[in-house]
């Protein structure tokens, strides 16, 4: 199904194509209208006529019947009111369309999603959390639209810290190093291991020893290492339980996946020309990368003493999203620190032909998480903060607001809700927020039902449940005609006919936040239709119509809500 939008955009093409072939309409909604039109302007400058004439011109030969209503207005602009006719029958299909008029793709491909991300033996903190809950959000919105999303949750489980780990694993004991490993304790063993290697040459020494045997491929090393990254891996795949987000095991494809292909990549970058020598170590330089002396940066592609580093493994996994994958897209949800990487080892794959141009590649990068005192969020001791106390932390809050509530669940009952609402408080206030802004993680203000949260919006869709409710058995059905007579109620249909046009912002800019502010408008308007168009008192087809406003909302706010990764309950 075509967006309104697109509907307008097209039936005002020809009028504006006679004028000036090629013209663009610019269709967008709007407060003076349901949509206006700002494409006179243009194309009254390249006449050299007056606006408003060139704009009268247009109206008379646009065919808008059915459709919409068209004045001019100020300079030049065209205000389109939709018709009662198109409204109303819109609606209507909206009631048995389960895609509620979002299009599959016509020519789906595959999107490869690199997100989350966090490190083997550390833990997760809260820059991942903005990682993870963005590209669940992405792979959810993908794999709505048709597309074959691969996701690649590109672990840290590979390099010179590993020698450290393993002798710290030694010297514990296997058994209680996975112990304390298995609980989670991710940040103290890394620590304990970081403290002996500074502090004991002799720890050191083996430390050291054990890296050669970890890239030589000593089977009893690499058990060891097999050993840490699996108990890691468990016990990220738990917070991801905690979460609620889509990543599985399988797609821990960490940066020792590419181990294998990075030999190739040097032999290949050697044999294309581009790699040089510097200070010992094999390098490319891509044109256009200066450090602030004007001096050209280089890609390290290899180390001085023969190891291959966090660049080079990106560059073998370019190539593998390409020329194994397939990807139509490949995004990175990295944080914003990380962008110059990206954009370096991207340039170097393409000098290398290795990224065609019709590979679309993006880094969606992502602002700071911080703390109340607007710093980057620390612990008291300076410590990052750990990711599952946020998340236990919110389930705490969120069950204490349903007690304050008056809530009447079981304690079991009430847990499962209030895990749901802590999701939606944590992800909706992360998505909400422009993806390049920082946000403070301030829980009172995510957790609260009122207001632009979360939990605001999954209860307002739990309060249409409970309509359907106390309907009982009741049969009702969509009108033939709706009237949509009140304003507040024609307001609503409005909204909910915009859902598509959310839905490709949201797509367009990779920007959940887009679609946040959709469902909150969208839940605004149910509550003033709500105040103004009292539902269960009225009868006949007004009751049928207001029903189907209430379904077509209830359904929009839950599909929403999906696409985010946040779970609408039935009940709160
Ligand atoms: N593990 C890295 C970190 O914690 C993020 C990896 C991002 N993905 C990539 N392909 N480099 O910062």
């Amino acid at each position: 199904m075509p967006t309104t939008r697109d509907l307008l955009h097209a039936r005002l093409q020809p009028a504006f194509d006679r004028l000036v072939p090629g013209s663009d309409p610019v269709v967008r909604p709007s407060d003076k209208a349901d949509y206006q039109s700002n494409g006179v302007m243009a194309v009254a400058k390249s006449l050299g006529r007056p606006p408003r004439e060139v704009a009268e011109e247009i109206v008379a030969h646009a065919d808008l019947s059915g459709l919409a209503n068209v004045e001019v207005a100020g300079p030049g602009f065209l205000n389109l009111t939709l018709s009662d006719e198109f409204l109303s029958s819109r609606l209507r299909e909206l009631t048995t369309d389960d895609r509620l008029g979002v299009a599959r793709r016509d020519e789906p491909g595959v999107v490869v999603i690199d997100y989350s991300a966090p490190n083997v033996a550390k833990e997760m903190h809260v820059g991942h959390l903005r990682s993870t809950v963005i590209g669940d959000a992405l792979s959810r919105l993908f794999t709505f639209l048709g597309d074959d999303v691969i996701a690649r949750n590109h672990i840290g489980d590979w390099g010179t810290p590993f020698g450290m780990l393993i002798e710290h694993l030694l010297d514990m004991g296997e058994d209680s190093a996975v112990s304390e490993l298995a609980i989670g304790d991710l940040n103290s063993f890394y620590k304990a291991a970081r403290v002996k290697f500074d502090a004991d040459e002799a720890f050191a020494e083996r430390s050291r020893q054990r890296v050669v045997l970890l890239q030589g491929g000593d089977s009893e090393t690499r058990r060891l290492w097999r050993i840490l990254v699996d108990q890691s891996v468990a016990y990220f795949q738990e917070v991801y339980a905690k979460l609620d987000v889509l990543l599985t095991p399988a797609d821990a494809v960490g940066e020792s996946y590419y181990n294998d292909m990075l030999a190739d990549v040097v032999a290949d970058l050697d044999a294309a020309g581009l790699l040089t020598e510097s200070d010992g170590a094999k390098v490319v330089f891509p044109e256009g990368f200066v450090n602030r002396e004007g001096e050209p940066l280089p890609v390290i592609v290899q180390k001085k003493d023969d190891g291959f580093g966090y660049a080079a493994t990106d560059l073998a996994a370019v190539r593998d999203r390409v020329g194994h994958l397939k990807g139509r897209d490949l995004l990175y949800v990295v944080g914003a620190p990380q962008a110059q990487h990206f954009q370096m080892v991207w340039s170097v794959a393409r000098m290398a032909g290795w990224l065609p141009e019709n590979v679309h590649i993006e880094h969606v990068s992502f602002g700071n998480v911080l703390g109340p005192d607007r710093k980057i969020f620390k612990t008291r001791s300076g410590d990052t903060v750990k990711l599952v106390s946020l998340l236990d932390e919110a389930i705490a809050s969120a069950e204490a607001a349903l007690v304050a509530r008056g809530s009447l669940l079981a304690t079991e009952e009430r847990l499962v809700l209030a895990t749901q609402i802590a999701r939606a408080a944590v992800k909706y206030a992360d998505l909400s927020t422009e993806r390049q802004r920082d946000y403070v993680f301030d829980l009172e203000r995510m957790i609260a039902f009122e207001g632009d949260t979360g939990p605001y919006l999954a209860y307002a869709h739990a309060r249409i449940q409970s309509i359907f409710r106390r309907l009982g058995d009741e049969q009702w059905s969509a009108p033939v005609h709706l009237t949509l007579a009140e304003p507040s109620a024609r307001h609503l249909a409005l909204g909910l006919l915009r859902f598509p046009e959310a839905i490709e912002e949201f797509t367009q800019g990779l920007a959940p936040h887009k679609l946040c502010v959709y469902l909150f408008d969208l839940a605004q308007r149910f509550t003033s239709f709500y105040e103004n168009c009292p539902v269960l008192s009225a009868e006949g087809e007004l009751r049928a119509e207001r029903l189907t406003l209430c379904f077509v909302t209830a359904r929009t706010l839950s599909l929403g809500l999906s696409l985010l990764g946040i779970e609408a309950p039935e009940q709160m």
